[in-house]
């Protein structure tokens, strides 16, 4: 039975096309920026309620939780697809292109909420042989605070417990039909850095009289940037980026506070919580040894996301049967930027994948977050499709 859906689910996919492009159309003309998701959640309550599935919403915030469950309970697998949208003018002359201005759907998430909700419409149908639970999750402010982190905080992974969560991006540098893997580390974590360096004040001709926090602040800066290059593991990867150094008032004065702002990428928890801790230990040290006090402020931002192999080759695998051996693109590196998917990957096991969407002859060419970026929405049944296949293999009984 299994087996013969899968066989046809590529043609199902293909056969709700244009109801997908129809609702991933609308929602491109009305983007909403992270946590202010409402009118696109209302569509999606709207249409799980017309799909006959059960839903919980107003997670963290804007996010709907939907819920398929088999005749028989099973393991749980999540399917998460993010809703928000991104402070952009839209530059594209299509007749779906934003109604808002200076909001645009430039990376996807309108895609990939279609997505879903064209898997749920599919599951649905083949609900009588579901071998177990599927959860929908849609998720607010990818972009932003880090939407992922206040669903699992609102308990999005349990009752059910989660077994397994598979996640996918649209890749404009990938063509449609083809799909792009990372096994492992596939994005960094980030954390938000401000060090504060107190000096005090003088006169700068007497600069003995005070403490020079500038002076500090340039040793801190470069005492920083020996973490990656002396004490992070060469074989292993991190980014320590000082982007901004704001201090002192005039020429002939000693400054007395400087602000250093950055931003530090790592690809696991433990070379994360190295760094950090020595980005700490370095910065108050230099500074005391130069007579001043520096102040380190640090915010976590996003989780690194490192995918699970196991769950990943069902990803490779599907793909393959589904799009030919040619058409699945195993990256070598992983990307320092990042995705907050690695907050559910904290929590239970899961694969995140790139879903190409690019059509060079019709001109979608352009990267997310660029104002011409665009799908070709043909992609979409190819989502579906192996989204479909991939929760399936991990609720197959074995
Ligand atoms: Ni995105």
């Amino acid at each position: 039975m299994i087996d013969e859906m899968r066989k046809r689910i590529l043609a199902e996919a293909r056969g709700i096309l244009p109801w997908m492009i129809e609702i991933r159309r609308d929602l491109h003309q009305h983007p909403e920026l992270g946590l202010e998701e409402y009118r696109t959640a209302d569509r999606i309550q709207a249409l799980l309620g017309e799909m006959g599935i059960e839903y919980e919403a107003g997670l963290g915030g804007t996010g709907v939780l939907g819920l398929i469950r088999g005749p028989n309970d099973g393991k749980v697998v999540a399917l998460r697809a993010d809703m928000d949208a991104l402070p952009l003018e839209d530059k594209k002359e299509v007749a779906y292109k934003s109604k808002v201005p200076g909001k645009m759907h430039a990376c996807g998430h309108d895609v990939h909420t279609t997505m879903l909700l064209g898997t749920a419409r599919l599951l649905m149908q083949h609900k009588a042989s579901l071998p177990g639970i599927v959860k929908l999750l849609f998720q607010p402010a990818e972009e932003t605070v880090g939407g992922a982190r206040l669903l699992v905080e609102a308990g999005a992974l349990d009752n059910p417990k989660v077994d397994a969560i598979f996640g996918l991006h649209v890749d404009p540098a990938l063509d449609v039909g083809r799909v792009g893997l990372h096994f492992g580390q596939r994005n960094a974590s980030s954390d938000d850095l401000k060090v504060i360096v107190h000096g005090t004040s003088a006169h700068g001709a007497y600069p003995w009289e005070g403490v020079d926090a500038i002076v500090a602040a340039a040793q801190v800066v470069t005492a920083l940037q020996t973490i990656v290059s002396r004490q992070v593991d060469a074989r292993e990867a991190a980014v320590i980026t000082i982007g901004v150094i704001q201090g002192g008032t005039q020429g002939n004065i000693v400054a007395d506070r400087v602000e250093l702002v950055g931003t530090v990428r790592c690809l696991t928890q433990e070379t994360r919580r190295s760094v950090l801790r020595q980005i700490r230990e370095r910065a108050e040290g230099v500074a005391l040894g130069m007579g001043a006090r520096a102040e380190v402020v640090i915010e976590p931002s996003y989780d690194p996301v490192v995918n699970d192999d196991g769950l990943l080759g069902i990803v490779r695998s599907n793909a393959q049967e589904l799009l030919g051996e040619g058409n699945v693109v195993v990256f070598p590196r992983p990307n320092m930027g990042v995705e907050d998917f690695g907050f559910y990957l904290s929590e239970t096991r899961g694969a995140y994948y790139s879903l190409g969407v690019r059509n060079e002859a019709r001109g979608i060419v352009h990267q997310v977050h660029h104002g011409l970026f665009d799908v070709d929405e043909s992609a979409m049944a190819y989502g579906v499709a192996l989204q479909i296949m991939n929760a399936m293999k991990v609720l197959e009984p074995c």
